[in-house]
């Protein structure tokens, strides 16, 4: 068995190939890493024939519907899973096979209602059920520390002491532990009886995690995050470093014709010389009356690079074949010194 772990900040993914007959299945993959995942898949001569999330995470984005479209290739979940993008509704019990490999499906509710377990071989990977040391919170939307412990109790626990178990999360620096590890030294698996379990699981005060409500909308509904429309929107456009528009803006005969894209106020403070100002939320309406020729030449900047980055998008959309975005924002033209004009020049 092929197994490779990716980690974005406290989220792991996971590769799980059969190398006999080149298939695999990729569990829980994060938006960020769609290149690395298909860099691998063709370092290890394997082709992804299922994407498997093993719940509806709050705290990460789920990259199962953009690699399911692009490699027309099933996006696996529990048949609770609120997601309508999903293929393949599997329950408790259930098996994929992936080449040689036989991946049992086991539903462990307790951190959401639609999480699930992948066991295969002697590895058991545990979503947001088990964790290295923790378990899944149960205060996020469908969490149950009940279930969570019958889950763990019942379930996982219970399965040989030197299963190897891959968790969804880990914070530090460790791939994997053990059923018996974490039998033998997790504190959450130390309370007891269920009721003292689901009274440690009640008490914890977590705080949200980052990108909570954006991370539901995206997983839930297979919408985008803002960072992959301006990531979609960075691979349809080119760039002009500030070195570059700082030298033609400045020149005598510019060439160039440089569009401010902030809110009113912003560009009445400050603003690169010469600009012209169109607010974002009126592009579309006033680009005719402002920019009459589309064949001009055009760098369009904001504050921090990236809702220039939609607009230029945007304008080249609309005919303006020679617009591009300033690499870097009004930010960071500030911070190199260079001049300014408006209120506060
Ligand atoms: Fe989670």
């Amino acid at each position: 068995m092929i197994l490779e772990q990716f980690r974005t900040g406290g989220c792991l993914s996971y590769l799980v190939g059969c190398e006999q007959r080149c298939g695999a299945l990729l569990i829980d993959p994060e938006i960020s890493l769609v290149d690395r995942y298909l860099a691998s898949c063709s370092r290890h001569g394997l082709q992804i024939h299922y994407l498997y999330d093993t719940h509806t995470h709050a705290d990460h984005f789920s990259a199962s519907r953009a690699l399911g479209r692009r490699l027309e290739v099933p996006v696996v979940m529990h048949r609770l899973s609120p997601a309508p993008y999903v293929d393949i509704r599997v329950d408790d019990g259930e098996t994929l096979i992936v080449g040689n490999l036989r991946l049992q499906i086991l539903h462990t509710p307790g951190h959401t209602a639609d999480s699930t377990c992948v066991r295969v071989e002697d590895c058991l990977f545990s979503g947001d059920t088990l964790l290295i040391g923790a378990t899944g919170r149960t205060d996020l939307p469908t969490g149950d520390p009940v279930a969570l412990y019958h889950s763990l109790f019942d379930r996982l626990l219970k399965l040989p002491r030197e299963t190897r178990v891959f968790p969804a999360h880990n914070y530090r620096d460790q791939e994997s532990t053990t059923i018996g590890t974490e039998l033998a030294t997790n504190p959450r698996l130390q309370a007891g009886d269920r009721e003292a379990f689901v009274a440690l699981m009640n008490g914890l005060d977590l705080k949200a995690p980052d990108h909570l409500t954006e991370a539901l909308r995206v997983n839930c509904s297979g919408g985008q995050s803002v960072a992959q429309l301006i990531a979609e929107a960075a691979d349809q456009i080119a760039f002009m470093s500030i070195d570059e528009v700082s030298a033609r803006a400045l020149a005598p005969e510019p060439g160039i014709t440089i569009l401010d894209v902030r809110e009113t106020g912003d560009y009445r403070r400050a603003h690169i010389p010469g600009a012209m100002h169109i607010p974002r939320g009126q592009l579309e309406l006033r680009v005719d009356a402002v920019l009459p020729d589309p064949t001009r030449r055009i760098v369009v900047y904001c504050e921090y690079g990236k809702i220039s980055t939609l607009a230029t998008a945007m304008l080249r959309r609309l005919g303006f074949s020679r617009a591009v975005a300033l690499d870097g924002g009004f930010r960071n033209w500030r911070e190199a010194s260079l001049p300014i004009e408006g209120e506060e020049a």
